[in-house]
């Protein structure tokens, strides 16, 4: 997860990324495959940045490898 989050370039200033990694995790963990709508569901913290677009790059392209 974390080689994906850097392959697409997901943090700005960083404060919520760890708490979005860690969401991301439990979501693959529980759905290998997310749909956006499961991703949306999933993130139960805040990005004031608005990274939320790459935080989805980031987890179809994990759920792909
Ligand atoms: S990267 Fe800045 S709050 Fe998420």
């Amino acid at each position: 997860m974390q080689q994906a989050w850097l392959d697409n370039d997901v943090p700005q200033c960083g404060y919520c990324q760890s708490g979005m990694i860690m969401a991301v995790t439990a979501l693959l963990k529980e759905k290998p495959k997310p749909t956006d709508a499961d991703i949306d569901a999933s993130l139960t913290n805040i990005c004031r940045c608005g990274t939320y677009q790459q935080i989805r790059q980031a987890i179809h392209a994990a759920a792909k490898a």
